[in-house]
């Protein structure tokens, strides 16, 4: 099968990868970098679970093929933690107990980290906006927004 070289930044460190021309970006992740953060729930886009950041966004990566990725900048769950620390949005959600199965909680990790990359003060529509794409079956969603509203300091006028 054709491959592709792809220059790809994940998590800060740098890897040169070739990949199948139909290679989706959650299988790079989970299969040649075992990141297995990334999960992949519905494989068409529509639960979220697979959520990493892609320059600076919030992508299904299960819609992405790798091999369009060259030069890219790719964080997923584990690029959250620093030097065995949680990120303060992962504390959050346990804080909040906005954990239960925990197969949608690295999808909705990334989509509020993205929101809060662009705007460190989002109201909670900005919030919910922000998770419409990612489905939990167990929370009830209320534990999570709570969870990132915590970081959010007071909402703007
Ligand atoms: S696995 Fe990608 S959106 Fe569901
Ligand atoms: S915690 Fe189970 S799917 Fe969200």
């Amino acid at each position: 099968m054709e491959k592709v070289k792809v220059r790809l930044t994940v998590n800060g460190n740098s890897f040169c990868l070739e990949v199948g021309a139909k290679e989706r970006l959650l299988d790079t992740l989970r299969e040649q970098l075992r990141l297995t953060g990334v999960k992949e729930g519905c494989s068409i886009g529509e639960c979220g679970a697979c959520t990493v950041i892609l320059n600076g966004e919030a992508v299904n990566s299960c819609l992405v093929l790798t091999g369009q990725l060259d030069q890219s900048e790719v964080v997923t769950v584990e690029g959250l933690a620093q030097d065995g620390r949680l990120e303060p949005l992962q504390q959050a959600f346990i804080d909040h107990h906005a954990v239960q199965c925990g197969f949608c909680t690295p999808g909705m990790l990334m989509s509020a980290k993205a929101l809060l990359m662009k705007d460190p003060h989002p109201g909670r529509e900005q919030i919910k906006t922000a998770l419409e794409g990612n489905l939990c079956r167990c929370t009830g969603y209320q534990q999570i927004i709570e969870a990132i509203e915590s970081l959010t300091g007071p909402e703007r006028e």
